[in-house]
Order: C-alpha cells, then structure tokens, then sequence
C-alpha cells in the first residue's frame, strides 16, 4: 500500500467527492448548537441531521467534508492503538439523492483507484437482515459485482452492522463497513469483522439512512432516503502506512518523540501513559481553540475538558513529566493543524493561558490528594471506598471520578459510586452530574417548543447587543432544552438589574409586534454584507441561511425557527451569571400565555 500523510488524505478524499459533484462544506464546531443531550459533535452527519430529515440543505444534495469529533464513552480504551477521544472524519452525504449502488461504487473506487488498496486487502460486512429491516442483498451483490468474493462479505447483526440514531430518537439505517484485513493470523476459524483481534481494522462506514426511530423503538421510513459515511482519517492513515498504532502516524509522531525524551521515571507500560497525555490533549487543544470557546469549569463542555488536562496530569506524573511540557505539546499540536484548522492558530494564545492556568491549579492539589487517598485507604473496609470519600476527594481536591475510580482499581478497591453521586446531589451540582450523564452523547429532536426557544435566543442576542451597546458580543454557546434556552456570550461584567428588565422589554416587544420569522439563502459574503451576526466557522465559499426577525434580528443559521415571534407569547430571563473568564451566561424561558 501507498505510504500517505494526514494532509494528502484529506485533500484526496475531498478533491475526489468534489469531482462527483460533492459540495465541500467546513467542518462544524466541535460545540453543538442547540442540542440538550449531547456536548460534542461526535459524527460528520451530527451537524446535518435537520437535512437528512428532509429540510433542504442550501449546498445542494451531495455534501463531503473532513470534521473534527470528540467521543469520549470509550475513554477507558485510550492508550491502545486504535482509540483516540479526538479524531477527524472523513464524510460524504447523499441528502435524497444517490444510495446504495451509487456509493458503494464510489467508496470502492476511491479506495482501490485513488489510494490505492488492493481489492484483495479489503473485507466488507452487510446488514444481516431482522424484523425491522430486510437482509441487505442489495449492498453484497454490489461488492459482489466489484469484485469482492463472497467469503468477505460477512453478514452481520445489529449489533455491528446499525447505525444510529445518535440519541433516543432520530434517523438511522442499516450500513455497510469496509474493513482493511491486516497481514496476521485470524484468531479462529469464526474469526470475522466482528471481532476485535486486529485481523479486521474497520476503516470506513457507509449508512443507508432510511428510517427514523421513534420514542417508543419502533422505526419508520423517513421521507428521503440517505447515505452518511464516515472513514476515521487517523486509522486510515495508520493503516496506509503500516503503522501499528495511530500515534505512529504524522499528527502523533512528534509530539510522541517529544513526550518519550521528557519522560525521566522508567516504567513497563510507560508508552501507554504517553499515548493517554498525546490523546488529551490534542482533544484539550481543539477544545480550547474552537470557535465556541470551551474553557475549563465544572459543568457541560468545561468539565469534559477539564477531567481530560486532569487525568493528563496524573498520568505523566506516573512517569515524570512535568506539568510544564503540556502547553508546549498543545502549541506543537497547533503547528500541526494550523493549515485545516486555522481556529487554533487564532486562538492560540487562549489555548496556552487556559491550558497553563488548569495545569497550575490541579497540580497544586494533586499532591495532597493522593495523600489524601493513601490516608482514606487505611480506614476502608471490605475494600470499598465510601462514597463520601470519593466526593471530598472531588470536592477538596478536584479530582474527577474517574481519577479516583482509576486509583482504586489500581489498589484494588471498589468505590461506591451511588453515595458519590448522592453526596453530589446534596451538594446540588447537578449541572455537573448532568455533563457525567452527557458524556457519551446523544441527539435531540426538535421540537415546536426547542424551535420558539432557538427563536427566543436570537433575539436575546440582538437585544444584549443594543442594551449594553457593544457590537462585538457574540454567541459563544447555545444550549436549548425543552424547558428553557441558555446563550453564553462575551461580555466583561455581570448586567445589572435595570440592563436585564431591559433585554427582557426589548424580547418582549419583538414578540408583541408578532413579526415575520423570514429565512433567505445568501454567500456568505452577502450576509457578513448585510450585518447578518453569526459565528463565521467557513473557509469555503459558502451559501447560509439567514434568518430575520423584522428590525430585530438578522443572523446566519440553520435552523429550524417558529415562523413568527407572536408565537413565543412571553420572554423571561431567570438567570443571569458568569460561564467563565469573560463569558456571561443567561437562562431564560418563555411563557404560554
Ligand atoms: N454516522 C456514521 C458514523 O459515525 C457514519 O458517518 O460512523
């Protein structure tokens, strides 16, 4: 096989949808808009979901990009050779357009023509077939006729071969998976993709989207039929090159040499704690230089974030790395995506303070915590930790569950997670037992009621800005339940009361004037033109949607929106706080009278 670079993948890969008539759109912010249940984008198709529920896309039918994911359910698997929190996904989409035929074909050509696998190191596997959705016949003989034998194209279950949805809810189908068959033997005679003894490395996904799960498990057809695929860019790479983990590949290398001479404790399994720190934080990296802003805290994004730099640092103290190397890994990282991801060249000087200042704080107590562990451990009984100690070790010391949950494995307690969580309860941080929740991610629907509060929130902004006068608050997250909406946004000190009735008069007077919520599709450059507000995530020529309110509001969005601000009845603001250094956040509600 053809040894290849991160970059020259990308560029193959987009510049070959591009000459099958893809549109190539920007990767999504790492942060999802408006979307209660999940913290990150874990998949290309996440930002997408409204158009493969048939709004129309204003890019056309056939989209591909490369976008940056965060999936951390699998965190416990870090430090193997496949599993990253962070990585980067190839993806192409036919919104209703072609499907199975069409991009079997052209996953095919691509791998065996531009990147040029051999047809013989490729295994397939195809949905077998269950009460919910025929055995797919359709996909085989298409590999079949492209010349893959039969005895590699394994028919498998939903278990393995079912994508989606990503939360309770939402589109799905069956997929096809493209496997490359490593040069090693197989573990047994049933040795198939569905095992995970290295023989088959899954490469590439390709989702027939055809149906919608419904709340209570049943699926129906959707209006349009789909394709959403999704190729893990660092195992490709890996396994293009003959790597046999992905940190061997060109995103990895450096900063793996660099952690390895700064290393000064010997251990067996040392690698294993490098791959840990390398794997957080490029994640950490990317999370504090996206456009959305995420800093470390104790709730939602903020939380993820920090346990990642946390648990960094109890892993390179394992093996002798000081706290300071950290931030010179991150700007290293930064060097390293500067070209796709120009976000963290902008926004460098953020990652290196954020990123400092977290090392700094955790480090200080990191020391007394362990101490305080070694000291808890004396007084456990039956090997149980208590779930009381397991919270003042959060409390006190702040160290998140997992760390405590990894310290008492490695001493061979149990820790009695349920009284943690209690002791959290009562403590009524239940923002944050909500991001242990969210953790493994998930979709939301939306809703008439999520689509009044999105309408709310625009507004809102457009009313911070007049009020406090300053043109340059922006959007720096959004997070909208059934119940309420929530906008973080820059700005340098609490709103006083007077500046909040009057954000809230000024809502309400959008409202009462019942105005037309108008979308229109324009260039980028015509809406930045016209002072349409958004976060500019593209480097692409891109048409948005613009969404106006009136006089009131004029911003870039996807959508959906109520069609008329009547619709919101009544605007209240119930909280008004800080979200972190120079990020205000807001939570308000409207009333159905
Ligand atoms: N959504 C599918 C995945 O995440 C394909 O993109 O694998």
């Amino acid at each position: 096989m053809n040894k290849i670079t991160s970059t020259e993948l990308r560029n193959k890969y987009l510049a070959f949808f591009k000459s099958k008539n893809h549109a190539i759109i920007p990767s999504a912010s790492l942060v999802p808009d408006n979307d209660p249940t999940v913290l990150f984008t874990t998949a290309g198709m996440h930002p997408l979901v409204p158009y493969l529920l048939g709004t129309a896309h204003p890019q056309g039918k056939r989209l591909a990009n490369v976008q940056k994911c965060v999936r951390t359910g699998d965190i416990d698997e870090v430090g193997d050779d496949v599993h990253c929190t962070f990585f980067e996904m190839l993806g192409n989409w036919s919104l209703g357009d072609y499907f199975k035929e069409e991009s079997i074909k052209m996953s095919a050509e691509f791998l065996t023509k531009v990147i040029n696998i051999p047809l013989t190191s490729l295994a397939v596997s195809v949905f077998a077939g269950d009460n919910d959705c025929p055995k797919d016949e359709v996909s085989a003989s298409v590999w079949l006729s492209l010349g893959i034998p039969k005895e590699r194209i394994f028919y498998l279950p939903k278990k393995n071969n079912w994508w989606g949805p990503a939360g309770i809810t939402g589109p799905c189908g069956p997929d096809t998976e493209i496997f490359i068959i490593r040069d090693k033997k197989p573990c047994g005679k049933d040795c198939s993709p569905a095992c995970d003894c290295g023989k088959y490395v899954e490469i590439w996904n390709n989702v027939f989207m055809e149906y919608f799960k419904q709340a209570d498990g049943s699926f129906i057809p959707l209006k349009q039929k789909n394709v959403d695929t999704g190729m893990g860019l660092e195992r490709t790479v890996a396994m293009l090159n003959g790597c046999q983990s992905v940190y061997e590949t060109d995103v990895f290398l450096p900063i793996v040499k660099f952690l390895k001479e700064s290393a000064t404790v010997e251990k067996e399994d040392a690698l294993r704690n490098i791959k840990i720190i390398a794997d957080h934080l490029r994640t950490a990296t990317f999370m504090l230089g996206d456009d959305k802003g995420v800093t470390p805290s104790n709730v939602d994004q903020g939380y993820v974030l920090r346990r990642l730099i946390r648990r960094s640092l109890r892993f390179a103290r394992g093996i002798g790395i000081k706290p300071e190397c950290f931030t010179a890994v991150a700007l290293m990282f930064v060097d390293i995506y500067k070209e796709q991801y120009p976000e963290l060249l902008k926004n460098k000087d953020k990652i290196f303070n954020e990123l400092s200042a977290e090392t700094l704080k955790f480090e200080a107590t990191l020391s007394q915590g362990l101490k305080e562990f070694d000291k808890l451990k004396q007084y456990i009984q039956n090997s149980r930790m208590s779930g009381k100690s397991a919270f003042k070790l959060y409390d006190t010391y702040g160290f998140p569950l997992e760390i405590t949950l990894e310290l008492a494995n490695e001493n061979g307690i149990t820790v009695d997670t349920e009284g943690y969580e209690a002791c959290f309860k009562e403590h009524q941080a239940k923002s944050q037992a909500g991001a242990d929740k969210k953790f493994a991610g998930g979709l939301a629907d939306s809703t008439e009621e999520t689509a009044k509060l999105h309408t709310a929130t625009h507004l809102l902004l457009a009313s911070l800005k007049e009020v406090l006068n300053d043109n340059n608050i922006n959007q720096k997250g959004s997070n909208i339940t059934a119940e309420r909406l929530r906008l973080d946004f820059n700005f340098p000190r609490p709103l006083t009361a007077d500046e909040i009735k009057k954000v809230e008069d000024k809502v309400n007077k959008a409202i009462k004037d019942g105005v037309s919520v108008v979308m229109e599709e324009m260039s980028l450059e015509s809406a930045k033109a016209l002072g349409a507000t958004g976060v500019f995530e593209s480097k692409y020529d891109t048409v948005v949607k613009v969404y106006t309110m009136g006089g009131y509001s004029k911003e870039i969005c996807g959508g959906p929106h109520a069609t008329n601000t009547a619709d919101l009845k009544g605007f209240k603001i119930d909280k008004e706080g800080s979200s972190s250094a120079g990020v205000r956040r807001i939570k308000a509600v409207l009333s159905n009278d």
